[in-house]
């Protein structure tokens, strides 16, 4: 388990609002921020850069062990690097977000992954984390206090991707958070919540809403407690 850190699991789609939502509940509340989509990141960019095959299981596999990795936890200080390198920037390159899928479907991957996520969490020294991912609520910690769903509706998502997104047309990046969706649903089921998780669907809602519905959330399981 997590010992005596109070895990706040976030689960959901990229374009719900996932990252800066968890980074500023974290920030209210004086949590940690642990990104795991990140360390999926860093491994596919640790990956090319090695240029291994990241279709193929046992090339991902092979490079899994020199694979360096270290990431802050502090939402006011984010960086992300491998090795000697800060990889923060390089790891959302549009290269490396095609690369991750082939990584993180690797279930040798997940477990090395979830085994490194639990002890970041352990060893926080926060009294508590905030995690965002895909199977936070499911597998990284399925015993955690607060275990949310966060959703929106997929033209809401597109269109908020499409304005973090300057470089590309808003159609490109409706079709690329499409073909994300596909084939991250294969790796794991993000779009249904699990028993006892709560859903906090953004569609309707503005980014400081969607903070306050989190915070909500955790407000009551803190008086129900
Ligand atoms: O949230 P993100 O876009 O940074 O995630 C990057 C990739 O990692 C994405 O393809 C989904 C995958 N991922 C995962 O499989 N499990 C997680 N807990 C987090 C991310």
């Amino acid at each position: 388990g997590s010992g005596t850190v109070f895990v706040v699991a976030i689960d959901g789609p990229a374009g719900s609002g996932k990252s800066s939502v968890s980074k500023e509940v974290a920030r209210r509340r004086d949590y940690g921020y642990l990104d795991t989509g990140a360390a999926y990141r860093a491994l596919a960019w640790h990956a090319l850069a090695h240029e291994a095959d990241t279709s193929d299981a046992a090339s991902v596999i092979d490079i899994l062990g020199d694979f360096d990795y270290a990431i802050s936890l502090d939402p006011d200080a984010y960086w992300v690097r491998v090795g000697d390198t800060d990889v923060t920037a390089a790891i959302r390159e549009t290269r490396v977000a095609e690369a991750v899928s082939g990584v993180a479907r690797v279930p040798a991957v997940r477990e090395a992954a979830n085994r490194l996520f639990r002890q970041l969490i352990a060893e926080s020294g926060r009294a508590g984390v905030v995690v965002e991912g895909r199977d936070i609520t499911t597998v990284v910690t399925p015993d955690a206090p607060v275990r949310i769903l966060l959703t929106a509706a997929p033209e809401v998502r597109a269109a908020r991707r499409s304005a973090e997104v300057t470089t590309q047309s808003a159609a490109a990046v409706a079709e690329a958070l499409h073909r994300r969706d596909a084939a991250d649903s294969t790796v794991v089921d993000f779009l249904t919540a699990a028993p006892g998780v709560t859903v906090v669907d953004t569609t309707e809602l503005d980014f400081d809403q969607s903070v306050d519905a989190v915070l909500g959330v955790i407000a009551t399981v803190e008086e129900q407690q």
